[in-house]
């Protein structure tokens, strides 16, 4: 049997006294678009921080491609080609749309420097790909509207040229328009076999981009599978009621 591409067993992560994600299993395989949901404060966030390596687990291991990461920093995860957005945006203010996209395309180390340049116009094909113009590729994040936040956020994380990308809250305070622009992006990068992991509170949204949903409450896993089948069970009602 293969491994998945990525996975988390078993973790466990508090703050203080509160468990924020509980003995949490989840995977997802190779070319696979995952959606993970839950209410707020179900730990959706923070499974995010323990896959990318910027939160260490109190338990639990993780792994990419069968191999256990645990221990393995950020920067050597986002080499190995994995790559994730924020909820809330964090693009370089002071430099352009283009130069933040270049920034993600920086080689990790020296060595890769010398020897992986990224090819040229790479960094133009991403803004490109992500639906930007020479227009927008010179402005700074700051005049920029909130669809087009996300997708610079989107093309700053495939610039790392990543296997495998963690999405959250990617139709945060989008519009109609912008939620199916960026949907559009997001089937083509999978169209492309490109492997994620996707939250979103917005589910209707959400639901034509997913092959499998896993559901979170306090930091646990109360469901999974096909979206209707989900979104039908008590469980995750209650959940998502308890939040009202
Ligand atoms: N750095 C932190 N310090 C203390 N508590 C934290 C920290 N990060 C998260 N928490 C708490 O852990 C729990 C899980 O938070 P997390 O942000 O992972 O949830 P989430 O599912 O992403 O929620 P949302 O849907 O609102 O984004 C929450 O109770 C949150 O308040
Ligand atoms: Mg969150």
């Amino acid at each position: 049997m293969t491994s998945p591409l990525l996975e988390l067993r078993e973790v466990t992560k508090r703050f203080g006294g509160l468990v924020a994600v509980d003995r949490l299993s989840v995977h997802v395989d190779e070319g696979e678009s995952l959606g993970l949901i839950g209410p707020n404060g179900a730990g959706k966030t923070t499974a995010f921080g323990i896959l990318m390596g910027e939160q260490r687990p109190d338990s639990g291991r993780v792994f990419f491609r069968g191999e256990d990461v645990t221990r393995v920093p950020t920067h050597r995860r986002v080499a190995r080609g994995i790559a994730r957005t924020y909820q809330i945006p964090r693009p370089f203010g002071e430099m352009t749309v283009l130069d933040n996209i270049r920034v993600g395309m920086m080689p990790d180390s020296v060595r890769r420097l010398l020897t992986e340049r990224p090819p040229e116009g790479a960094d133009r094909e991403i803004v490109r790909n992500v639906g930007f113009g020479e227009r927008e590729a010179a402005m700074y994040p700051g005049q920029l509207s909130m669809g087009e936040l996300r997708k610079l956020e989107l093309a700053r994380t495939l610039a790392t040229g990543p296997e495998v990308l963690l999405l959250d809250e990617v139709f945060a305070g989008l519009t109609r328009g912008e939620i199916a622009q960026l949907s559009e992006l997001l089937c083509e990068e999978r169209r492309r076999g490109m492997t994620s992991i996707l939250v979103s509170h917005d589910l209707r949204s959400l639901s034509p981009l997913v092959d499998r949903v896993v559901v979170m409450s306090f930091g646990a896993v109360i469901a999974e599978g096909g979206f209707d089948e989900v979104l039908g069970n008590p469980l995750v009602q209650e959940a998502y009621l308890g939040q009202a």
